[in-house]
């Protein structure tokens, strides 16, 4: 049965457990609750390894394939939620006043869930797949404190891909893009000081809000005249506080925003433009600004083999027309960069359908996107750690035609070379149709190198 059949079977038990998710939201680090259904869901399937508060609240669970061996690979989903007010007036809304799975963490929660269930139950693939529930993606950097942790040098883990639900992408389709596919997301803080007084005497004052205006405008110059054309950024003022009250002109202000951008160049770029021009501007009105700037995401970046890899795994799944492998990057930030920088992989956007945007009130994850990002979970772990092995022959030299008398796997620890002469010692000739029944040495046809054959 096609992978995909399958999820639609399973399709109600993970919407179930989605919509759990759902009424309680959890922010941050806070994913007490959360974890505590991650783990126990994940020890109910038969994991061979559970392990909680990795990165605080973090869960990472393994599943061997069989016979041990081969690469280790990682899929990540992230479990936090936001402190948003929901309005969709669902039946499964929130239940915690204020904070709300706005952004479909509670569907990328439960879609890894159902893919450990399929892969714990048929462990068809040759290797480790590696399932990493992370917390404290909205801000918190929770990816990064599971890789500090040590969630790649303890596991062993090669490769990581993510995944993140998109809205606007039809239901069963896939998108994603080699190189940047996420922003860096930064954020400034700018101080000004001037000379508070009386309103009606500005020519005694230095007005900071004169000040703000002006380094507003000019911090419009740095992505129109000073970022390649060819670079992308956002510069974005977001808050301007001062003053308190209509004829009191403010000693002081405070300016805050957001720089994105997607590639270090354009970053450092940004930031020192910032610098330069912030405390020029505020000294020729004869005050004084400085610009406290921090680098929080960094830019996420895609390997091109890995992400041509994921969008064969997605075609897969969905069919040639349904995933665009070019994608246009978004100027969103995402924690999972940080386990790009570590370690080769991909993200990629799975359809959610016609819905509100992500981080709003009526943002509503489509539960009918469950199938379709399961089967490309399971589909690349299948891919990426193939069962593949030693396909043993029998040729009848009479008809010409030769039989398949076993499909070994490489991770078999009997598959040595002496084993296998053994083996095929031991297997009589004739017992298998279309042969004549007159024995002929097995030929031994390896497709794949067993790594302990000799
Ligand atoms: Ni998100």
């Amino acid at each position: 049965m096609p992978i995909i059949n399958l999820f639609a079977e399973l399709a109600d038990e993970i919407t179930g457990w989605r919509r759990d998710l759902h009424r309680h939201p959890e922010l941050l680090y806070d994913t007490t609750r959360t974890s505590a259904m991650v783990a126990r869901k994940l020890e109910e399937f038969g994991l061979d390894e559970v392990v909680t508060s990795i990165g605080r609240t973090g869960v990472v669970g393994v599943i061997k394939g069989r016979n041990g061996g081969g690469k280790t690979i990682g899929l990540r989903a992230d479990m936090d939620a936001l402190p948003i007010t929901e309005e969709t007036g669902k039946e499964y809304a929130s239940e915690n006043p204020g904070t709300m799975h706005a952004c479909g963490h509670d569907g990328h929660t439960a879609m890894l869930l159902g893919a450990a269930k399929y892969l714990a139950e048929t462990r068809n693939f040759y290797g480790t797949a590696v399932m990493i529930f992370q917390p404290a993606e909205e801000g918190g950097a929770g990816g990064k404190a599971m890789i500090d942790d040590g969630l790649f040098t303890r596991w062993g883990i090669e490769e990581v891909y993510g995944m993140h639900n998109s809205p606007g992408l039809p239901v069963g389709e896939f998108a994603m893009c080699p190189g940047a596919i996420m922003a860096a997301a930064d954020m400034f803080e700018i101080n000004i000081s001037g000379r508070g007084g009386h309103a009606a005497k500005p020519h005694e004052i230095v007005d900071p809000i004169v000040i703000g205006s002006s380094i507003v405008t000019a911090l419009q110059s740095v992505v129109s005249r000073n970022v390649d054309p060819l670079g992308q950024a956002v510069l974005s003022v977001t808050q301007f506080l001062a003053g308190t009250a209509y004829n009191i002109i403010s000693e002081t202000m405070v300016m805050r925003g957001t720089v994105r951008s997607l590639s270090l160049e354009v970053r450092d770029l940004v930031e020192a433009r910032m610098k330069a021009l912030v405390p020029a501007i505020a000294e020729g009105f004869g005050g004084k600004a400085s610009v406290d700037y921090s680098r929080n995401y960094p830019v996420t970046v895609n390997d091109a083999d890995r992400t041509e890899f994921a969008a064969e795994v997605a075609r897969s799944v969905a069919g040639e027309a349904k995933v665009n492998a070019e994608c246009v990057p978004m100027m969103a930030g995402e924690d999972f960069s940080f386990m790009l920088e570590e370690r080769p992989g991909s993200y990629i956007f799975v359809g959610n359908g016609p819905t509100a945007e992500l981080h709003h009130a009526r943002y509503d994850f489509d539960d009918a996107a469950i199938p379709h990002s399961c089967s490309y979970w399971v589909s690349l772990v299948e891919k990426a750690l193939p069962l593949a092995g030693v396909t043993l022959y029998r040729s009848c030299h009479h008809t010409g035609l030769s039989t398949v008398i076993a499909r070994r796997n490489p991770g078999d620890p009997s598959l040595s070379a002496s084993a296998v002469a053994c083996w095929i010692a031991r297997t009589k000739p004739g017992n298998d149709d279309g042969e004549c029944g007159r024995p002929e040495a097995p030929r031994r046809l390896p497709y794949f190198r067993p790594p302990n054959a000799r």
